[in-house]
C-alpha cells in the first residue's frame, strides 16, 4: 500500500453536539461517543451520544416550528428560498465539507468532490423548485358542492441514515421533506455525524427558522429508537439495514408511524457476449468498488454469459489489480478504508466463506496495510447461485462472478433473491435489453450504464429492499398528506 503524506489539510471540526431548536447543546445525560478516522483507526473527537430525552427536545422543537414559528406561516417560495441558500453555502464550502466527509467516512477525496458534494447541492436544488408547486386538484362531486384538496406537510419527520453517504443521505431526506414544509429531527449514523453536524450549521446560517433542522447524533437502539417511538414524530424515513427496518417496523407499530425505507441490495449486473465489452468491464468494476463497495445498489451478482468468461474475467482483475488504494485524503487514490471495524470485520468473514464454500479467489482476499480498515479489491470467479457470497450482502470491495448460458435462463436467476434495489444489463441489442429491463424485479435497472443517479430520477427497492421510493417528484409524497374539504355551494 501507498504511503502517502496529507496533500489535504485535515479539516477543521467544529461542531461536535447536538443540534436542537437552533442551539448547540450537550446531550442531556453529558454522554458522548468517539467518531474514528478508518484510514488511521486513531479518533477524530468525541460527540454529544443522543438518546431518548434528547430527542424528545428536538420533537418539542420540531414541532413548535412546525406550529408555531415562522416556517408554519412562510410563503412557500421563501422556503425554496433558503433551499436555494443552502446549497449555495454547502457549494462555497465544497471542499472542506468533502474533507471533512472522507476524514469521518474514509471515501476517496476525489470521490467526495467529484460525486458526494455535487449530488448533494443538485438534490437540495431540485427540491427546492418544487416548494410552491404543491398543487391541490378540484374535484367535480355528486351535489351543489364545492371539493377540492390540499397538499399538506406532514408534519415532523423523523430520518435516520447510514454512514456509507452521510451527506447525500442527509440531502435526500432533507429536500422533500423541507419541500413540503415539514419539520426534522435527524438522526446521523454513529459512524458518521460530522457532516451532517456542519450542513445544520450551514442550514441556520442560511436563514432556517430555529427548530426546523434538529440534528441528535447518537445510536440506533438508542436514540434512533427513540426516533421512532416518539408520538409527535409523524413520520420515519430509514435507510440501512433491513434487519434493521424489520425492529422500526415493530417500533412504530404502537403509533402507526408512515414508514419509507431504503434497505440493501443484491443487485445483479448481467453482461451479455454482444456487449461493449470494454464499457462492461470498466462499468462491472465501477458498480461493484465505487465507495469501497459500500453502496445499497452494489452490483453485487455479475452475471457473465459464457462464451466471453475468460476474457472478460481478465480486464476485471486487471482492472481490479490497477486501482490505487491508500489515504483518502490522497487525491490520487482511487479506494479507501472501509468505515470501521465491524465492516471490516464482516466483509473478511465472507471472504473466508467465499474461499472454504468453493469460490475461486483470482485477487486480494487480504487485508491492505498493518494500519487502517484496508481491503485489497477483491475478486472471486466460479461463484455458484447458492454461495453466501453471492446471497448475502456483503457491503464490501468484494466481486463475484457467476457465468450464465443464456437470456432464458437469466431473468429467475437475477430474480431469485429477496432484494429488489437495482440490476443491470449490457447488451447491443435493444429487444434484450428491454427484455431484461421489464422482468427483472428492481426498483432500478441501468442498461449499459451503472450507478447513473440523479436527483429526478426515483429511486427505492421492490421486495424487502425498501418501501416507497426516494428522490424525484414521487418522494415528495412521503411528506405530504392530502386534505379533502368540501363547500355547500346553497
Ligand atoms: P444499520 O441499519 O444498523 O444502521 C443504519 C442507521 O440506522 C444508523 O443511523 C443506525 O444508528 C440506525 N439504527 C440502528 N439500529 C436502529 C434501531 N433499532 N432503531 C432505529 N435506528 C437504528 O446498518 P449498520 O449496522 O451500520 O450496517 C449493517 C449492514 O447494513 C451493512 O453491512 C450493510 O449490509 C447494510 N447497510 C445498508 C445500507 C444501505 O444503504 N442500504 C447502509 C448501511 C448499511
Ligand atoms: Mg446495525
Amino acid at each position: 500500500m501507498a504511503t502517502t503524506t496529507l496533500p489535504i489539510a485535515p479539516p477543521q471540526i467544529r461542531h461536535q453536539q447536538c443540534f436542537i431548536g437552533g442551539q448547540w447543546v450537550d446531550s442531556v445525560s453529558g454522554k458522548t461517543f468517539a467518531t474514528v478516522n478508518p484510514a488511521t483507526e486513531e479518533e477524530i473527537c468525541q460527540v454529544a451520544e443522543g438518546d431518548a430525552e434528547d430527542v424528545d427536545l428536538a420533537v418539542q422543537a420540531a414541532r413548535n416550528a412546525l406550529e408555531n414559528g415562522p416556517w408554519a406561516g412562510m410563503d412557500a417560495r421563501d422556503r425554496g428560498g433558503l433551499m436555494y441558500k443552502l446549497a449555495d453555502l454547502i457549494e462555497q464550502e465544497l471542499d472542506e465539507l468533502a474533507a471533512l466527509e472522507t476524514l469521518d467516512n474514509g471515501k476517496p477525496i476525489r470521490d467526495a468532490r467529484a460525486a458526494d458534494l455535487p449530488l448533494v447541492i443538485d438534490c437540495l436544488r431540485y427540491y427546492a423548485g418544487y416548494a410552491d408547486k404543491f398543487h391541490g386538484k378540484t374535484i367535480p362531486v355528486r351535489g351543489n358542492f364545492f371539493t377540492y384538496t390540499r397538499r399538506e406537510p406532514i408534519g415532523v419527520a423523523g430520518q435516520i441514515i447510514p454512514w456509507n453517504f452521510p451527506l447525500l443521505m442527509a440531502a435526500w431526506k432533507w429536500g422533500p421533506a423541507l419541500a413540503a414544509g415539514c419539520t426534522i429531527v435527524m438522526k446521523p449514523a454513529e459512524q458518521t455525524p460530522l457532516t451532517c453536524l456542519r450542513l445544520a450549521q450551514l442550514a441556520q446560517d442560511a436563514g432556517f427558522p430555529d427548530g426546523v433542522i434538529n440534528v441528535v447524533p447518537g445510536f440506533g437502539p438508542t436514540a434512533g429508537a427513540a426516533v421512532v417511538k416518539h408520538p409527535g414524530v409523524d413520520k420515519v424515513a430509514f435507510t440501512g439495514e433491513y434487519k434493521t427496518a424489520q425492529i422500526i417496523m415493530r417500533d412504530a407499530a404502537e403509533t402507526l408511524k408512515r414508514l419509507t425505507f431504503e434497505l440493501g441490495g443484491k443487485s445483479p449486473n448481467i453482461v451479455f457476449a454482444d456487449a461493449d465489452l470494454e464499457a462492461a468491464a470498466a462499468g462491472a468494476h465501477f458498480g461493484l468498488f465505487f465507495n469501497q463497495g459500500q453502496c445499497c445498489c452494489a452490483g453485487s451478482r455479475l452475471f457473465v454469459e459464457e462464451s466471453i468468461h475468460d476474457k472478460f474475467v481478465d480486464k476485471l482483475v486487471a482492472l481490479s489489480k490497477d486501482c490505487k488504494i491508500g489515504d483518502p485524503l490522497d487525491p490520487e487514490t482511487q479506494q479507501g478504508p472501509q468505515v470501521d471495524k465491524a465492516q471490516f470485520d464482516k466483509i473478511m468473514e465472507y471472504i473466508d466463506l467465499g474461499n472454504r464454500q468453493g469460490a475461486q479467489c483470482l485477487t486480494g482476499g487480504q487485508r491492505a496495510g498493518e494500519r487502517g480498515y484496508f481491503i485489497e479489491p477483491t475478486v472471486f470467479d466460479a461463484v455458484t447461485d447458492d454461495m453466501a457470497i453471492a446471497t448475502e450482502e456483503i457491503f464490501g470491495p468484494v466481486m463475484n462472478i457467476l457465468k450464465f448460458k443464456d437470456v432464458d435462463e437469466i431473468v429467475d436467476r437475477a430474480n431469485n433473491t429477496f432484494y429488489g434495489l437495482a440490476a443491470a444489463v449490457w447488451t447491443r441489442d435493444i429487444g434484450k435489453a428491454h427484455h431484461i429491463a421489464r422482468h427483472v424485479k428492481a426498483g432500478t435497472v441501468w442498461v449499459n450504464c451503472y450507478d447513473v443517479f440523479d436527483a429526478a430520477a426515483p429511486f427505492g427497492g421492490f421486495k424487502m429492499s425498501g418501501i416507497g421510493r426516494e428522490l424525484g417528484e414521487k418522494a415528495l409524497d412521503n411528506y405530504l398528506e392530502d386534505k379533502t374539504v368540501t363547500v355547500a355551494l346553497d
